[in-house]
């Protein structure tokens, strides 16, 4: 390396040319304006190939008695650069440290961009609470059509031909009987039509609830929709009685709206069950304690019409079948008002129920109370 180190000369010690060098690299130094700058600097007057150090080589080279001066000279020219050198790095790291403080500062102020968590809609988690109420007890879910040939929806449930719920101001009709024999179709206006479908192709004995939608020609409104949903049971066995489908619909209830619920039977007139009811809810505490006997749902024991419509023996195998709207249930149940909130979609409505946590204990409050005039009603 040293052989390529220029040649040092006696005129590089002359006070003069060492103060030049010397003033040189100070304003070359207070001029570096960041660490790179000043490493350039410092090569440059520091260096081994700067004037001062080619200065402090030359001092070898000279006559005995003047060594000793210009050594003095050289060596504190090159200490005060290296002075300004140390000095200046101070300043320009402090310099570099700050602004990396600044570049890179997080704003903790500065509000997230986050993905909102969506919501499941309250009905379909609704269900599945009922299902799970259900199969803990043994008995399946099963799923039916939407789009349902008329003989399950009316004919095997025992409907006359002019059945008033046949009427297009109730039942949406989506295709005529084809060639006059076969069955048209229509939206199920009930989940009844699983009843027969359940006998027909899972036979007995027979345990099922069936969740899902039904429709009907109602307009919307805060206490209709044309689309509700329906929770269909059947259960066919040997020796089923009504005590069967009171203790049964006992436990639903109470797994719905708790302890505090009380149920009650009215008669009523179903096609396809005989003896036929309307089951009634109260709740003595909460919200509803006020508002006396609401309806729930329909229910009754299986008209023998409908098992031999399914080949099933009357003599041998009865049973019951029920019908509770699950809008009903959630608008019981969370004290949501009104019906429209159920079908717009908006997702701080189904926020509100949370994800997963309809159980009793963690039952989502939406709204005041509900009306007494709910959808829902019986065909
Ligand atoms: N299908 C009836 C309705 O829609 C309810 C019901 C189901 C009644 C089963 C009795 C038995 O209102």
């Amino acid at each position: 390396m040293s052989a390529e180190l220029p040649d040092a000369s006696a005129a590089a010690v002359e006070e003069a040319a060492v103060q030049a060098a010397l003033e040189d690299g100070l304003a070359a130094v207070a001029a570096a304006a960041d660490l790179e700058e000043l490493k350039s600097a410092r090569l440059a007057h520091a260096g081994d190939r700067s004037p001062l150090a080619l200065a402090n080589r030359a001092i070898g080279t000279l006559p005995g008695p003047e060594k000793a001066a210009a050594g003095k000279r050289v060596g504190s020219a090159r200490g005060r650069l290296n002075q300004a050198l140390a000095a200046r790095t101070e300043v320009l790291q402090a310099e570099a440290a700050e602004r990396v403080l600044h570049e890179e500062v997080v704003d903790v102020t500065v509000p997230a961009r986050r993905v909102e968590p969506g919501g499941r809609h309250p009905l379909p988690l609704l269900m599945d609470r009922v299902a799970d109420v259900f199969t803990a007890m043994g008995w399946e879910v099963a799923e039916g059509p939407e789009v349902e040939a008329e003989w399950f929806n009316f004919d095997a449930l025992n409907f006359d031909v002019d059945h008033p719920a046949r009427q297009m101001q109730d039942t949406f009709f989506v295709a005529d009987a084809a060639g006059g024999g076969d069955s048209g179709l229509v939206l199920r206006t009930h989940t009844s039509p699983v009843q027969a479908r359940s006998l027909l192709t899972r036979g007995v004995p027979l345990y099922v609830v069936c969740p899902g939608k039904v429709f009907r020609t109602d307009e919307l409104d805060a206490t209709h929709t044309p689309v509700f949903h329906q929770l269909e049971g059947i259960a066919i066995d040997e020796g089923l009685t009504m005590a069967n489908l009171k203790g049964t619909l006992d436990h639903f209830a109470r797994a719905m709206f708790g302890d505090a619920v009380e149920t009650r039977w009215r008669p009523a007139y179903f096609p396809f069950t005989e003896p036929s009811a309307e089951l009634d809810l109260r709740f003595s505490l909460g919200r509803d304690a006020e508002r006396g006997w609401i309806e729930w749902g329909g229910c009754g024991m299986v008209n023998p019409n409908v098992l031999r419509a399914c080949g099933i023996d009357p003599e041998r195998y009865q049973g019951f079948a029920f019908g509770m709207g699950i809008e009903r249930t959630l608008m019981f149940r969370n004290g949501v008002t009104d019906m429209r909130d159920m079908v717009e979609g908006d997702v701080r409505f189904s926020r509100a129920f949370g994800v997963e946590d309809l159980s009793s204990s963690g039952v989502a409050d939406v709204v005041g109370a509900v009306p007494a005039d709910v959808a829902g009603g019986s065909l």
